[in-house]
């Protein structure tokens, strides 16, 4: 498929996991991709590598600008740039819920105002935002994790609302478990590795885990002009966790 054929993208936390499989697919599908992150040296070509802070309002913008700059414009935008939490509502202080807030919800809002100019002057303008299945779903261990994905889905609502008229379409994915480097650091934190991993992989319908590339290929989807008329929704890419209630197996 050549549908970004023309295109110019730009990725957040695009070295790693979800976000590096977004970026590679796009430039698969002819868009020109920059990917913005903390340590963008794993992005390699055609990728076009910045490094930003999304929690420095001043990095995101000289992020964005040498981004657009090298790109020639702008046609979309994926705010994938996140981090996790663990624990119950009690378990964190103030600061980790300050910081955590911080990435997840208002580096969205840093590197969007940036991009928004930019986007306006494309007639086929697109933001996807990488939500999570905690914004739908009770988690155990993830109050504030979930409490910031919720804030990205009503976010990327608000954000659809505002911009409709503008031409700029705004949408985001729910993955489930991904399998990608950081869920590898949570399974290697844990006390029995492969226990928790097949108690992840046995909470989805499916029986596994997600791919990148899956989640990668929801956000295409959703930035591609060929869903021009689709703005304001929320794609699970979850293995039928969110949807689906199976009857235990039976043993
Ligand atoms: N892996 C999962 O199971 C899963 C499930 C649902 C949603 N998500 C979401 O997907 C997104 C990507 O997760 P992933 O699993 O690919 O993680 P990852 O850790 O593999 O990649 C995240 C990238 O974001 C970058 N990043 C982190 N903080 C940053 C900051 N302050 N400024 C700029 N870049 C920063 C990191 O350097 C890294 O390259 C996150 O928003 C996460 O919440 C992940």
């Amino acid at each position: 498929m050549s549908d970004f054929e023309g295109l110019r993208a730009l990725v957040t936390g695009g070295a790693s996991g979800i976000g590096r499989a977004a970026a590679e697919l796009l430039a698969e599908r002819g868009a020109r991709v920059a990917v913005l992150d903390l340590d963008p040296s794993p992005a390699d070509k055609p990728l076009l590598a910045h490094r930003a802070d999304v929690t420095d309002d001043a990095s995101v913008r000289e992020a964005v600008a040498a981004a657009v700059a090298g790109l020639g414009g702008l046609d979309v935008l994926v705010n994938n740039a996140g981090i996790g939490a663990q624990g119950t509502v009690e378990d964190n202080p103030d600061d980790e819920w300050h910081r955590v807030y911080d990435v997840n919800v208002l580096g969205m809002v840093r590197t969007t105002r940036a991009c928004l100019p930019h986007l306006r002057a494309s007639a086929q303008a697109a933001i996807v935002n990488t939500c999570s299945i905690a914004a739908t779903a009770g988690l155990p261990q993830r109050a504030l994790y979930s409490a910031t994905k919720g804030a990205v889905y009503s976010l990327t609502l608000a954000m659809a609302a505002d911009h409709v008229r503008e031409g700029i379409r705004v949408n985001c994915v729910n993955p489930g478990t991904v399998d990608t480097p950081w869920v590898g650091r949570l399974l290697d934190a844990a006390p029995d590795p492969a226990a928790e991993r097949a108690a992840l992989e046995a909470r989805q319908p499916t029986g596994r885990l997600v791919s990148a590339a899956e989640v990668a290929g929801a956000i295409a989807y959703l930035a591609s002009p060929l869903s021009g008329a689709t703005t304001g929704t929320a794609l699970a890419v979850d293995g039928g966790m969110q949807g689906l209630r199976l009857r235990p197996v039976a043993r």
